[in-house]
């Protein structure tokens, strides 16, 4: 007997510094599914000075969320693509009711027709230790911690020697109406979910890997062979 993913359609769910892009990362690179972050997405169209890119840099630094029209018709282009047809890990989409349902829609044009939505469970002050701590990569886009894997503020990133910074919407004040934003507007998506019973919580608190473990044992099944 062996264990395999239950399914391969995944949506990853939770408050800003839940763990989402660390964890999406780590079962990415396990499994072989891409991993789809809209805010890696619009960040990277933002470095670009694309017209999106600069709007949606504007609301991100506010703290405040991209409009739903735009946000479907990004993520419609992308699980379209070839590289999605044998699963993926969606990070930071649905956020809102509508684009909860422009998903289903999405999916069943797409035959997907089982997928999970998996929630990390972690509380606010942990978010906000794990926010103001965040630094990540100029060049490679990696994502560090201040105080682990021997970095600190103006050290290069381990990896490729580029320049750490913090994401300008990791600051403080952004980051407190990033919290509120969840609260009131994406939180109350998960009882959409709860509804399709598709829901699989997670305790986010642990260590990243004891994390990575909750979460493919909680996604998986024995299988013969
Ligand atoms: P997005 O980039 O998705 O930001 P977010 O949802 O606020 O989440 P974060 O990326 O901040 O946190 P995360 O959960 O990925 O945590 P991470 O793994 O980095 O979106 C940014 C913005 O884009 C939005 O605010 C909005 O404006 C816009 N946007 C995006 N999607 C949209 C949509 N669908 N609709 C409308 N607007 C949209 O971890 C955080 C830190 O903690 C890191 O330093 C990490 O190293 C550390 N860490 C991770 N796991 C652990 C652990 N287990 N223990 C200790 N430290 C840990
Ligand atoms: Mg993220």
């Amino acid at each position: 007997m062996r264990k395999e993913l239950t399914t391969r359609h995944l949506l990853f769910f939770g408050p800003p510094g839940a763990g989402k892009g660390t964890q999406a990362t780590m079962l990415s690179a396990r499994v072989g599914v891409p991993h789809i972050s809209t805010g890696e997405i619009l960040r990277s169209a933002a470095a670009q000075g694309t017209p999106l890119g600069k709007r949606a840099k504007e609301i991100i630094d506010a703290g405040h969320l991209v409009p739903d029209d735009i946000m479907v018709e990004l993520v419609r282009d992308v699980l379209r693509k070839p590289e999605a047809r044998g699963g993926f890990i969606l990070d930071g989409f649905p956020r809102t009711l509508p684009q909860a349902e422009a998903l289903t829609a999405l999916l069943a044009e797409l035959h997907v027709n089982s997928f999970a939505v998996v929630v990390l469970d972690v509380d606010e002050e942990e978010l906000v230790r794990r926010l103001s701590n965040r630094l990540v990569c100029e060049r490679d886009g990696r994502v560090y911690s201040v105080g682990r894997s021997g970095v600190n503020r103006g050290s290069p990133c381990p990896d490729c020697g580029g320049q750490l910074v913090q994401r300008d919407d990791d600051r403080e004040e952004t980051v407190r109406r990033r919290l509120k934003v969840y609260l009131q507007t994406t939180a109350p998506v998960l009882a959409y979910y709860e509804q399709l019973g598709v829901l699989v919580h997670v305790d986010g608190r642990g260590t990243a890997e004891t994390v990575h473990w909750e979460i493919t044992q909680k996604l998986s099944e024995e299988v013969e062979g």
